[in-house]
């Protein structure tokens, strides 16, 4: 990464993805980052393209708190129904991140297939100052608001500060579990965190 790190400034917000913001997003995208932990750098390169080809129904599709946008690919290129949700971007006066949320309506429990309610990722020079912390600890009356009671997240045994980060906002260990043959297997640990009294 040429960025050099930055701390995220502490009035960070969770803002809702939009054409004046893209720029910066982009910017990220370029530097390397992905917001997608598991499909990496296929996913920046895939959503760089989507963004030249249409950049306006790129930013729209982040919003879909219908689940109407196509199906999901796995990781082993099977397809699965999108579940509804949206991407908040992690800002703080620039892009620091991004954060997405998903759910089953009605039912708080997620299909095998879905790795958790909620997914992060900050860009490599904002890393280590308290955003996602934050960030996780915005969305979860946004969580509440869509009806769930708790969201489950689960990350690699390995993701030391993707486990801080939900120990800090409440999250609880439930299992170690292995994750299924469409992500490729492999260890995973899934965690919970209450939010029925949340405000
Ligand atoms: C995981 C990730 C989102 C953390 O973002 P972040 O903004 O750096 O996290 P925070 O600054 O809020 O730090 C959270 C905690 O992790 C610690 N931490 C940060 N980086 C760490 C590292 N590399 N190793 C160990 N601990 C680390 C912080 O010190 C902090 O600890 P504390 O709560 O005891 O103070 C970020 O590293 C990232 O984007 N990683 C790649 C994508 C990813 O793994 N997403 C999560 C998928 S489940």
């Amino acid at each position: 990464m040429s960025l050099q790190p930055q701390t995220c400034n502490t009035l960070i917000e969770l803002a809702r993805p939009s054409l004046a913001a893209l720029p910066r997003y982009v910017r990220a995208l370029r530097e390397g980052w992905s917001p997608d932990n598991v499909g990496g750098k296929a996913t920046a390169d895939r959503q760089l393209a989507r963004i030249d080809e249409d950049a306006a129904a790129f930013v729209d599709s982040l919003e879909d708190p219908e689940g109407r946008g196509p199906e999901i690919v796995l990781p082993d290129g099977t397809r699965a129904k999108r579940l509804p949700g949206f991407v908040r971007w992690i800002w703080d006066g620039d892009f620091c991140g991004s954060i997405s949320l998903r759910w089953q309506p009605g039912e708080p429990d997620l299909p095998d297939h879905v790795l958790g309610h909620i997914g992060y990722a900050v860009v490599p020079w904002k890393r280590g100052a308290g955003c996602a912390t934050r960030a996780l600890g915005l969305l979860l009356p946004q969580a509440r608001a869509v009806g769930l009671s708790f969201v489950e997240l689960t990350t690699t045994p390995e993701n030391v500060a993707s486990q801080k980060v939900i120990l800090s906002n409440g999250g609880r260990f439930i299992e170690r579990f292995r994750k299924p043959q469409a992500y490729g297997g492999g260890e995973a640990v899934r965690f919970r965190i209450a939010i029925d009294a949340v405000e």
